[in-house]
């Protein structure tokens, strides 16, 4: 059973009423139902909170920081209350925050507290790779680290096609390209929308992680994770290779970055460290 939930009345009954008459055609038996009341939602196994205001046209994702974290907060207490045993996945920007307010306000183990980021990054590195290439995009495998903003880190040294390392492939100035449009992947779409921002991607790519964790399946992706002494950082959420299951993020991967990597990675986390003095938390 799934719950859309929202504060606007009539908008998730809505929208999970239009979803529920599409699984017949899907084959599927799921009950989706949409409701204004957390205490629908008591028990849930996993939440996935995208509350929040989007970003408009010329906007960076650290702009809804206010914002965002009073609806964040007040959506957690909730959360907390009514799913004590949730595993809770943050998609609202700035992510790597908001994770990270997520996880005080509920106090829950770091375990069952994540952010959506990486995944999304990594597969809008991989879409522009196959088109550049013409390959399929099941031959790319693409890895991107950090924090999901401006500063994130796509690690070309990890990004191969079929095994092949995407540097043997393309020229540097091309990967950089790429990888600049990966950077700036959210902010193309929301300039093209003018209203509204990226939709079936973000889905898709969160839609991942909570099938990893409903059917256990240890996959390694890269989310947002609270690090806790590894890659050198503590107390902080980064976007990280993790392998998901059904305990939440199971374990951190590590993997030794280069100097440049390593400058790159603590750039990026002491971004969303300014960001989380700002929000004094
Ligand atoms: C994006 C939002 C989810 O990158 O941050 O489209």
């Amino acid at each position: 059973m799934s719950f859309f939930f929202d504060i606007v009345e009539g908008m998730p009954q809505g929208k999970a009423l239009d979803l529920a008459e599409a699984c017949p055609l899907w084959n599927s038996s799921s009950t989706i139902k949409g409701t204004n009341n957390y205490s629908d939602t008591v028990g849930s196994d996993i939440v996935v909170i995208t509350a929040g205001f989007p970003r408009k046209p010329g906007m960076s994702r650290n702009d809804l920081l206010h914002a965002n974290a009073n609806v964040i907060k007040e959506t957690c207490i909730e959360v907390a209350n009514a799913s004590p045993n949730a595993i809770i996945i943050v998609v609202t920007n700035p992510i790597d925050v908001m994770a990270q307010l997520a996880w005080k306000t509920t106090e829950f183990s770091c375990k069952r507290v994540m952010g959506m980021g990486g995944i999304l990054d990594a597969s809008r590195l991989t879409a522009f790779l196959s088109w550049e290439l013409n390959v399929s995009p099941e031959d790319v495998e693409a890895l991107v680290f950090g924090g999901h903003g401006d500063d994130m880190v796509p690690l070309p040294r990890f990004t191969t096609v079929k095994g092949i390392p995407v540097t043997e492939l393309l020229p540097k100035k091309k990967i950089e390209l790429l990888i600049e449009r990966t950077r700036n992947g959210g902010a193309e779409i929301v300039s093209l929308l003018k209203s509204g921002s990226a939709y079936y991607a973000p889905a898709a790519s969160t839609f991942q992680m909570i099938k990893a964790v409903l059917l256990d399946e240890k996959r390694m992706l890269p989310c947002t994770a609270y690090l806790n002494g590894e890659y050198g950082v503590k107390d902080l959420y980064m976007g990280v290779p993790v392998i998901l299951g059904k305990e939440g993020v199971e374990k951190v991967t590590e993997v030794k970055l280069t100097k440049e990597e390593k400058a790159q990675f603590r750039k990026s986390c002491a971004s969303v460290k300014k960001l989380i003095k700002r929000l004094l938390i």
